[in-house]
């Protein structure tokens, strides 16, 4: 070992920052992940580059549309909606798929395996019919995400002989206001609670499921009870700056 080395190795360990004892059980604890996002590909007897992928007649012509939105020197710009098509009709985003997409846009694979890898709602192994992505990012956490989490999670494990659902940690959903939220199939249910979140899964399955809110606490994002702010009159009419048409 090199002199410089060793002086590295022997350099005293700076001192963890720790305030209080309570700050340090929220903040430092290492918190076990639950989210599924690999950084490789590994080959399975599904889900390999010999498992060839094709759109079929319906899908094919969402791709012909989607690719007609660009200028045909940019088609690229079209991976991520290509690769959410191939995954709505396989289920999940195969090395087959992202193969096709490449194939399709005239880009070099690795283009397509970068954006696939790097997004998290692409589900790059086989998930369940429904699939659950429930928040745990700050303010979801805050309100409970976790409690919401490890309902979900035992609900799962005690109801899914036939694999119907799989579920996933996610970080955000972007509806932080109406926080703890879960995404299920695309689609968000929110303000949940522990006892909800259980409800919601048995809807599902049943088919009775409403997204949103949950138990009518409110329409939107709107405050509980009361309005407290935004009294006053618009500062001014909105249709004065933007488009006629949208
Ligand atoms: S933190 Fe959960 S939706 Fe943003």
């Amino acid at each position: 070992m090199s002199v410089m080395l060793r002086r590295l190795y022997t350099l005293p360990r700076a001192t963890p920052l720790r305030t209080t004892t309570a700050s340090a059980a929220i903040f430092s604890t290492p918190i076990k992940r639950h989210h599924h996002i690999q950084g490789v590909h590994r080959d399975t007897a599904t889900n390999n580059a010999n498992a060839k992928f094709a759109f079929n007649a319906e899908y094919q012509t969402k791709v012909d549309e989607t690719i007609a939105k660009y200028p045909s020197n940019y088609k690229k710009a079209a991976i991520m909606p290509l690769l959410d098509l191939g995954q709505r009709q396989l289920g999940y985003c195969s090395i087959g798929v992202m193969n096709e997409v490449a194939r399709i846009l005239e880009v070099p694979p690795m283009r397509v395996y970068e954006v696939a890898s790097f997004y998290t709602m692409f589900q790059r192994q086989p998930v369940g019919k429904v699939h659950i992505g429930v928040c745990t990012n700050l303010p979801c956490m805050l309100r409970g995400g976790y409690d919401v989490y490890n309902a979900a999670k035992g609900f799962i494990k005690d109801n899914n002989d036939d694999g119907f659902y799989s579920i996933e940690e996610v970080e955000c959903s972007g509806a932080c206001a109406n926080g703890p939220v879960a995404e299920i199939n695309n689609l968000y249910y929110e303000d949940l609670e522990p006892q909800s979140m259980v409800n919601v899964l048995k809807e599902v399955r049943a088919g009775t499921a409403k997204p949103g809110p949950v138990d009518n606490k409110r329409v939107s994002c709107e405050p509980y009870g009361e309005k407290t702010s935004l009294f006053g009159k618009e500062a001014f009419d909105v249709k004065t700056v933007t488009r006629t048409d949208i």
